[in-house]
């Protein structure tokens, strides 16, 4: 859909709106945000002094319906920093169009948001890869339509935004350096970012391998692209969920076994979160 000026106009409206409702409500000023995907919301658990907000309270937020995903954005402490954490993200397969899927981005963006940090799950299919395995997101392959087609938003940023170091280098560096003091293993590699919902062929999941994957799902990169067209840095990281480079006689996919094995790494995960908000927010 072609957007003209007044759509434009529209959405930086309904921005603003978000982003003031939320302001009176957040505490302090923070400057990281952290979006949650599949069984990994209990990181929001260990949040202090948390204000939640249901996202059906927020002014021209969708609702979120995935499973795994509750609908909060929680403002409140972690790593001794202020934060704000989306428990619960929007996917582009619950039927929403990627504005909506990636307006809580430019919400942040507003809200003086600075650093965004985004975790996952998702499918190995590097082969030395295993269930529960954490992996730095180095890079990605969009493989969903970009968010930022129709007339550009320059209010947020530039047309042809650069994606070169999409996920900051920085902050890598830095996360391989907590990890190494923390003594928990980490993988790195790049993320493919696909529609869901169906599950992958076992002779996709071999093609995204050949193709320079290293892990697969079905969100993070309209977030990823959105905040790097408006000039927030961004590290991300996916849990590994299921292995798509076996498949046993009886293997089937499951989506309940993909938030089990999340939650299992969510602890790790939240140390490590944790850890580079106190160093970065
Ligand atoms: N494919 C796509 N998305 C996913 C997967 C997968 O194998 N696992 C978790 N999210």
């Amino acid at each position: 859909m072609r957007l003209r000026e007044e759509d434009i106009i529209m959405q930086n409206m309904r921005c603003r709106e978000s982003a003031d409702y939320l302001a009176g409500i957040i505490k302090g000023s923070p400057r990281t945000a952290v979006i949650l995907g599949s069984g990994l919301g209990v990181l929001a658990d260990r949040i202090e002094d948390p204000v939640v907000i249901p996202y059906q309270e927020i002014p021209h937020f969708a609702r979120s319906t995935a499973t795994g995903h509750k609908g909060n954005l929680i403002c409140g402490r972690l790593g001794g920093k202020q934060i704000l954490a989306m428990q619960g993200r929007f996917h582009y397969y619950e039927g929403y169009n990627m504005r909506e899927v990636t307006f809580p981005v430019r919400v942040m963006k507003r809200l003086g948001i600075e650093n965004l940090l985004v975790s996952n799950a998702a499918g190995g299919i590097n082969n030395t890869f295993r269930i529960g395995d954490l992996m730095i997101i180095c890079d990605h392959i969009n493989m969903m339509p970009n968010p930022l087609i129709g007339r550009n938003n320059d209010a947020f940023g530039t047309r042809f935004p650069d994606m070169t170091r999409a996920y900051d280098r920085g902050f890598i560096g830095m996360m391989e350096e907590i990890a190494l003091k923390q003594d928990i293993e980490l993988r790195k590699g790049v993320y493919v970012g696909l529609t869901g919902p169906s599950y992958e062929t076992p002779a996709e999941y071999a093609f995204y391998g050949r193709v320079g994957g290293d892990a697969i799902g079905m969100s993070t990169v309209p977030e990823v692209i959105v905040a790097r067209h408006a000039g927030l840095r961004v590290f991300g990281m996916s849990v590994i969920t299921n292995e798509g480079y076996h498949f046993d006689e009886d293997f089937v996919n499951d989506a309940d076994d993909v938030i089990r094995a999340a939650n299992e790494a969510a602890g790790k995960m939240t140390a490590l979160f944790g850890e580079l908000i106190r160093r970065i927010g």
